[in-house]
């Protein structure tokens, strides 16, 4: 799949796989010192191969990343089944997503939530959740679009710039 950006740039889409895991590490690195929106932070210690290499390959997740022309990972977006086998609760999945700051607002995000969904419902799932920082516009408006709701308020979730921040549950029943 491919996006063509205004300027003309091409950016292609598929499936991550192990091949990429240097492009990947390079990639957190940036994106935990663009925004602290994410769970990366700066100085974190690179995934572990083996792991990317079977959860990569794992049925019970999508890793989607997308490619600039230079096939630098410039976004990435993942989604998987929390507890696969568990008999209340096997049809929740939990999703995350991230952009390189210089692709904000090109309809990354869009494409990506459009690509979870449709591996959300090919896995039969009930539901989709994620949780975002409540003061992250951007990601909200995104997740709201989609169809997802505010379900919810943990208090005081990470300490930023000297300011604590409360994150929102936010979900999607599949019908
Ligand atoms: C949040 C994020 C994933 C959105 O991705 P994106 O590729 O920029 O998303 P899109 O371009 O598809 O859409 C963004 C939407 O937000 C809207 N938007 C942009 N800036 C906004 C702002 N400051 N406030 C509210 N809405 C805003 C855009 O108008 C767009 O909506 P539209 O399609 O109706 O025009 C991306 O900005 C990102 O990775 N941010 C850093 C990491 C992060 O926050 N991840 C989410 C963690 S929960």
């Amino acid at each position: 799949m491919e996006l063509i950006l205004k300027d003309g740039e091409k950016l292609t889409f598929r499936k991550l796989n192990i091949s990429d895991y240097d492009n990947v590490n390079k990639f957190l690195e940036q994106i935990a010192g663009e925004s602290p929106n994410t769970n990366q932070y700066v100085g974190q210690p690179p995934k572990k191969y083996a792991d990317c290499e079977k959860i990569y390959a794992s049925e019970q997740h999508l890793f989607l990343g997308v490619f600039n022309a230079a096939d630098d990972l410039v976004g990435s977006c993942s989604i998987g089944i929390d507890k696969p086998n568990h008999p209340y609760m096997g049809l929740n999945s939990t999703f995350g997503i991230s952009v390189l700051n210089a692709y904000y607002g090109c309809g990354i995000g869009s494409v990506f939530m459009e690509e979870m969904e449709k591996w959300a419902r090919e896995k039969k799932m009930h539901r989709i959740q994620g949780e975002v920082r409540a003061e992250n516009r951007r990601a909200i408006s995104l997740y709201i679009k989609h169809g997802f709701s505010i379900e919810g308020c943990a208090k005081e979730t990470a300490w930023i710039n000297g300011k604590w921040m409360d994150s929102y549950y936010i979900g999607k029943i599949l019908k």
